[in-house]
């Protein structure tokens, strides 16, 4: 009998991939994606423990989830329910405590065994956590299939982080640095691609640290992944994320130089622009570091395009220090940014440093950001005017429109017909929305005419 399945995804990228890998693990179980938790047979709530009020956030889902799975057992059906993810792994003692409804809890590094969790689960007993760090990779566990990836297709080639930025809950969460092997990526992009990805983003907490297992022994960098994955035919387009600065070596710098796949487009977080803040953070470069790497990456492709990550009101940001990080982003120029006022994560060295007043970090993060929206808008009011190569991804909410994305990761409004989707389309922009743009097929409008 089908069963329904409804997962939840908070925060990045991963952890969407991890979202899509869960919905397969359980496939053969015969649970479907269903697009409500309600009368859902198993919830899993995929967490994220990067910001602010993490674990509250789970806690307040979770209750309304229990009057879901309340009012199924009183139709005399069980609803399963999971916290999986980084707020399971860091709180999991804590979820199984306060919330003893909950029938499973596991981590990032464990969801490969699903399959097995769920069966316990549903045999009854009581809770199961699992949030253990287990010497197995999970990736030799995942299974190899890959219905649906869609046009623009995420692959994830690395996970956790050594870096221990002293604001940051992600080694603790995702777990000490580990690299797929290549021909295990290669192998996965071919499977996307074959199922129709044209697009393929790479995936990792720190993922131009990648150092993973070459085919032939040794190891490869990023620089040599993507030089080996632009060679599958059909891959029209690659994207990698969330970068570090300091592992942005010059093999990396090649690749943007060397191959067309690679989009001219990089989230490379700055977080600061003191460097007295970089240095308490531990983010082992300074900002002429920063400036360095981009005016080699712009050298190598003078079209980049840059976003960036922020955070103010770091322990001790004296307003001096927050002068430094808008004076990097006039310098800079991003196309796109994020920025966030810094909040304590239990566990982590700067939580326990004396904070700074909240009323001081909303002032500067309002100023930050409204310089980062002045530089995005910018940026996006230099399209008009231009053509650009769209890859179509699917319909758009107009009927005869589709959406697809820029180099830039812009989304693209324009009618194009249904046959479009998969394709790279130049389109000449028209129109600029707060985060889109709209645009006329090359060759569509004389044809309208
Ligand atoms: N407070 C505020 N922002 C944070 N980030 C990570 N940890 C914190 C924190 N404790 C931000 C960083 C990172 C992004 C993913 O989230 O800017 O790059
Ligand atoms: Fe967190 Fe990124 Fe620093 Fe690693 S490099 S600790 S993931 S902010």
């Amino acid at each position: 009998m089908q069963k329904r399945l409804f997962i939840k995804t908070y925060g990045c990228q991963m952890n969407v991939y991890d979202s899509a890998r869960m919905a397969e693990l359980v496939a053969p179980l015969g649970y479907a994606p269903a697009e409500t938790p309600h009368g859902a047979d198993l919830v899993i709530l995929n967490t994220c423990h990067i910001r602010e009020k993490a674990a509250e956030k789970v806690f307040s889902e979770l209750g309304e989830i229990r009057r879901l799975k309340d009012a199924k057992e009183r139709a005399g059906e069980r609803m399963l329910v999971a916290v999986a993810g980084c707020v399971a792994q860091a709180e999991g003692e804590e979820i199984m405590r306060r919330a003893p409804f909950v029938d499973m809890v596991f981590g990032p590094q464990t969801y490969h065994r699903l399959p097995e969790l769920v069966a316990r689960a549903a045999r009854g007993g009581g809770g199961v956590l699992d949030t253990s760090f287990p010497a197995e990779p999970k990736f030799d566990h995942l299974p190899a299939t890959t219905p649906a990836p869609g046009v623009a297709a995420l692959l994830s080639i690395q996970e956790g982080c050594d870096k221990f930025c002293t604001f940051c809950v992600v080694p603790y969460t995702r777990g000490a640095e580990f690299s797929r092997p290549a021909a295990q990526v290669i192998a996965e992009a071919e499977r996307l691609v074959a199922a129709g990805a044209r697009e393929i983003t790479l995936l990792g907490q720190n993922v131009n640290a990648y150092h993973g297992t070459a085919r032939e022994g040794g190891e490869w960098g990023l620089g040599d992944l993507l030089r080996a994955l632009a060679r599958l035919p059909g891959l029209e387009r690659l994207r990698y994320t969330t970068s570090h600065p300091r592992d942005v070596d010059d093999e990396l710098i090649a690749a943007h130089r060397d191959i067309v796949q690679v989009m001219p487009f990089l989230h490379l977080p700055v977080q600061s622009g003191s460097d007295r803040i970089l240095a308490a953070m531990n983010r082992r470069h300074t900002a002429d570091d920063y400036r360095r790497t981009v005016r080699k990456l712009r050298q190598a492709r003078p079209d980049l395009a840059l976003s960036s990550d922020f955070i103010v009101g770091y322990p001790g940001e004296s307003d001096l220090d927050f002068r430094a990080t808008l004076d990097l982003v006039v310098e800079i120029g991003f196309a796109q940014s994020f920025s966030f006022k810094y909040s304590p994560r239990p566990g982590t060295p700067a939580a326990s440093e004396k904070q700074l007043p909240d009323a001081v970090k909303a002032e500067r993060l309002a100023e930050l950001q409204a310089l980062l929206q002045q530089q995005q808008r910018a940026f996006n009011a230099a399209a008009i005017g231009t053509a650009m190569p769209v890859l179509f991804e699917k319909p758009g909410r107009h009927k005869g429109q589709l959406v697809g994305r820029s180099p830039y990761l812009q989304p693209i409004h324009a009618d194009a017909p249904p046959e479009m989707i998969g394709e790279i389309v130049s389109v000449n922009i028209v129109g600029v929305t707060s985060n889109s743009l709209s645009g006329i097929v090359a060759g569509l409008d004389e044809a309208a005419q």
